[in-house]
């Protein structure tokens, strides 16, 4: 390190030290809607020297005098879009405004505004070397009351992304190129996550292609190890640098880097010339560690650094699409930002009291009994049930026969293809499981190969219409359970199927999760 670059260090750690302790203050004694007024994250990272440059969240204000809006939502119904702002200055989201304005149709998230001023908003990504799932190879817009949760006791909600899903800007200003210095950190749902590829916030490629080694730098969140992966099971906090998800200084494996999986976790990866750092901590309590600071991996093309200064949200940087997890708030900085600021940014993340609320889809336990409820208007009273092999949905009613309601019960197991999800066991028919075949569902016995274990896996998650539960293929992650004409597939948004029809499609893909015809 030179002199000069430890003397600003010096300069940064006092002041980012000296907000702290205001914001300590201002958090012993706050009590209203707004939050301490000064102190928001940004505020802290221009204190310390490294301004944001870019700064998202769907549920507060990242500055202390922000009074616009955070995301824009579409409802379908009327394809009309809204903006969802602040209670007050500084403060939490207004969630009424989306309850509101999304009351008995369905929201997606359009455009997460950037609050630093330079318009970096992100929004529907388009295809990359990977196209997504929406018309002409968009991809997916997240669902907006999929990730509930309070802040400082308001409901707020957060960018709950599935397979398929993404945000992007191809077109910044003032975001770090080639190997200038920056600064990320989110806060994401650190029980939400998987192992596709990629669920990223940082900088990456303009064309949303794979550009080489060195050309994205972004926090991943997850438990890929295709490429990197530290201590434990994972899920990890790891750096996304292209060609490579990074836990430290060798390619592979890095003990330092742990498991980690706080329900609200704050992620953090900065960069600069041949040197680096991740660090993570629970953004409900407690502070920061460090599981790497060091120079650039131990791999040829990570140094110098090939920044493009694209942003991204929930995919890789050539779109794929493979990857899961929530977003509630993150930055991008210009300059390296001392760990004196981080620690000053995370304080004010717990000072926020982040609390979950609803249900995140997570309703069924293995073992249990359920009966799948439709819906969607037109079929409330119908049940997703077998006749023989086929997969149907069906009218239940008290007086239905104790066939029809057996049938129409399901036993939760754990998922054959993957104890994270789910498998549905008849209940009238032991050891045959609902399982799909060219897309459409059927009953069949376990026949004990990995394909029909695959076939038979679902994971859940919240309800895509807002309410219930939605079921993806464990195998096919973009396609759901859906009802379509009364028969049971599983279905992509849009895609080349009549079944895939875009018309109902968010409806007919949320199940009640309901008590069982046949306990
Ligand atoms: O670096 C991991 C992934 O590799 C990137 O996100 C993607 O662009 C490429 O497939």
């Amino acid at each position: 390190m030179t002199p000069l670059l430890h003397r600003r260090r010096r300069r940064t750690a006092i002041l980012a030290a000296a907000t702290v302790g205001a914001l300590v203050t201002g958090a012993l004694v706050h009590t209203g809607t707004s939050a301490a007024a000064s102190s928001q994250p940004c505020d802290l990272y221009a204190a310390g020297g490294t301004p944001c440059v870019a700064a998202h969240s769907t549920t507060r204000a990242l500055y202390g005098s922000y009074n616009g809006p955070l995301y824009q939502v579409r409802r379908s119904s009327d394809n009309a879009t809204r903006d969802v702002g602040l209670l007050s200055a500084g403060g939490y989201a207004n969630a009424a405004t989306q309850d509101a304005f999304c009351s008995g149709t369905t929201c997606l998230i359009t455009i997460i505004y950037d609050q630093s001023g330079r318009n970096n908003r992100l929004t529907q990504a388009p295809g990359g070397y990977f196209p997504g799932p929406g018309p002409g190879g968009v991809d997916n817009l997240a669902v907006a009351t999929a990730a509930p949760i309070t802040i400082n006791g308001h409901k707020a909600y957060g960018v709950y992304v599935v397979p398929g899903t993404g945000y992007r800007n191809n077109n910044t200003n003032g975001i770090a190129t080639g190997d200038q210095p920056e600064g990320i950190y989110a806060l994401f749902d650190g029980t939400h996550y998987n192992n596709g590829c990629c669920f990223d916030y940082g900088n990456a490629e303009t064309n949303s292609r794979d550009n080489g080694n060195g050309t994205m730098e972004t926090i991943y969140f997850g438990n890929n190890t295709v490429w990197g992966y530290g201590a434990g099971p994972g899920p990890w906090v790891m750096a996304d640098l292209e060609n490579g998800l990074f836990s430290g200084y060798e390619r592979r494996y890095n003990a330092n880097n742990p498991t980690v999986s706080h329900r609200f976790l704050t992620a953090i990866v900065k960069g600069e010339p041949n040197h680096w750092a991740i660090r993570s901590g629970n953004g409900q309590s407690g502070g920061l560690s460090t599981s790497y600071n060091g120079v650039r991996p131990n791999v040829a093309g990570y140094n110098p650094m090939k920044k493009e200064g694209a942003i991204l949200l929930g995919i890789g940087g050539d779109n794929s699409i493979g990857a899961r997890g929530t977003f509630y708030e993150g930055v991008l900085t210009s300059g390296y930002p001392s760990d004196a600021t981080e620690n000053s940014v995370q304080a004010t993340i717990v000072a926020a009291r982040y609390q979950p609320s609803g249900s995140s889809g997570s309703t069924l336990t293995p073992g249990s009994t359920v009966s799948l409820r439709a819906t969607t208007a037109c079929c409330t009273t119908r049940y997703l049930n077998h006749s023989g092999s086929d997969v149907v949905t069906s009218v239940v009613t008290s007086s239905s026969s104790a066939t029809d309601k057996g049938n129409a019960s399901w036993i939760v197991r754990s998922g054959l293809a993957n104890s994270a999800c789910v498998s549905f066991e008849s209940k009238n028919t032991s050891g045959n499981y609902l399982r799909h075949r060219n897309y459409q569902l059927y009953l069949n016995a376990n026949d004990g190969t990995a394909l029909f274990r695959a076939d038979a896996t679902f994971c859940p998650e919240a309800g895509k219409s807002g309410q219930g539960t939605s079921l993806a293929s464990s195998n096919f992650p973009t396609r759901y359970i859906r009802h379509y004409n009364n028969i049971g597939y599983i279905a992509s948004n849009g895609g080349p199927n009549t079944f895939d029809a875009g018309n109902l499609w968010y409806e007919d893909v949320s199940w009640a999760v309901s008590a069982p015809w046949t306990p």
